[in-house]
């Protein structure tokens, strides 16, 4: 797999803030990354010296091997950002705003209306190709931001909370056009402290806190880790107590806890050995419902990594 993007010892200090600190990640082509960190973090900070819109203190980033501070112009070409804000525009229909944009992206004029169309489509915004900008909604406002960002079809997209402040139905617009986004085979570093929002698509994730970077890597790898082994779920007809104390003298089994009628087990084995617990369950006679790993949840890992504390 390649490196398509890479921050190298990244640092951005204010005065006495140490607002990003000695920054190092890797995304390969095709991951999409969830930046996740509470506010104030300095996940909008990383991002933008990514973007080559803030000159870092030291350290820098690379994508596709062009470090942005080299080759600016280079970098932009390849990337999409999304800021955390999207401005005003007054008296700009929806596909002005996107057909100056293109024309910034220095899109040619005969290519332009083509361009502009794929990107409506894509964000599900034909329907408001000729109405200004202004009267749209929130929702709206922040998938037309989105549409802006792909009008130079980069390969890297930086998203800055995408959903942020959007109703339940827009945020899940949000998620379907991103899971869209990964299937035509866009890198996205995707920042967000609403953690849910994030787990069902990104396959690695970086935890930031006042600056310095917790954890990164494969979600599932990064979970086991926090919770020290794999959560398995069982569900049970009957005879709980029996499966407790059956399956706490097995081998790597850390602990089982009873909730709900399902029992949590953490299992610190091998992954191609856990079918060795459901062997051992059904040939006691015990009558399995279902047996399963747990969902990850990233909000899990984020309790567990970070203390809370903000610069
Ligand atoms: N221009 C600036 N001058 C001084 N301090 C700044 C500046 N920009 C950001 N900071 C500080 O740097 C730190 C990181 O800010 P940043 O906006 O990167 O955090 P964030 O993780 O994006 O937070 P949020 O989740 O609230 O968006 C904060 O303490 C912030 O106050
Ligand atoms: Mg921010």
């Amino acid at each position: 797999m390649s490196i398509i993007l890479r921050t190298e010892h990244l640092t951005k200090v204010y005065g006495p803030l140490i607002a990003v600190n000695n920054l190092c990640l890797e995304i390969n082509a095709g991951d999409i990354m969830g930046f996740i960190g509470p506010n104030g973090a300095g996940k909008t900070t990383t991002i933008k010296m990514i973007a080559t819109l803030l000159r870092p203190t030291s350290g820098t980033a690379y994508v596709n091997d062009m470090n942005v501070l080299e080759h600016p112009t280079e970098v932009r070409r390849m990337i999409g950002y999304m800021p955390d804000f999207f401005g005003v525009y007054d008296d700009v229909k929806t596909w002005e705003y996107l057909d100056f944009f293109a024309a910034a992206y220095k899109i040619p004029s005969h290519k332009r209306k083509r361009t502009i169309d794929n990107v409506l489509e894509l964000t599900d915004l034909m329907g408001k190709r000729d109405d200004f900008v202004e009267t749209l909604s929130r929702g709206m406002k922040q998938r037309l931001c989105l549409a802006k960002t792909l009008l130079h079809d980069p390969a890297v997209l930086l998203l800055d909370e995408p959903a942020s402040g959007l109703d339940p139905r827009a945020r899940i617009d949000i998620k379907e056009l991103l899971k869209e986004l990964k299937s035509m085979g866009k890198t996205i570093l995707i920042s967000s402290h609403i953690l849910p929002e994030l787990a069902d698509f990104c396959n690695k994730v970086a935890i930031i806190e006042r600056g310095e970077l917790i954890v990164s890597g494969d979600v599932a790898e990064i979970m086991g880790k926090a919770r020290g082994g794999k959560l398995l779920e069982l569900r049970l007809v009957d005879r709980f107590e029996d499966a407790i104390t059956m399956l706490s003298e097995m081998q790597n089994i850390r602990s089982v806890k009873q909730e709900d009628g399902i029992l949590r087990i953490q299992y610190t084995g091998e992954p191609d050995q856990q079918y060795e617990i459901l062997t051992a369950l059904v040939s006691s006679g015990f009558k399995v419902q279902s047996f399963c790993e747990a969902q990850i949840d990233l909000e899990d890992i984020f309790m567990k990594v970070t203390t809370g504390a903000v610069a």
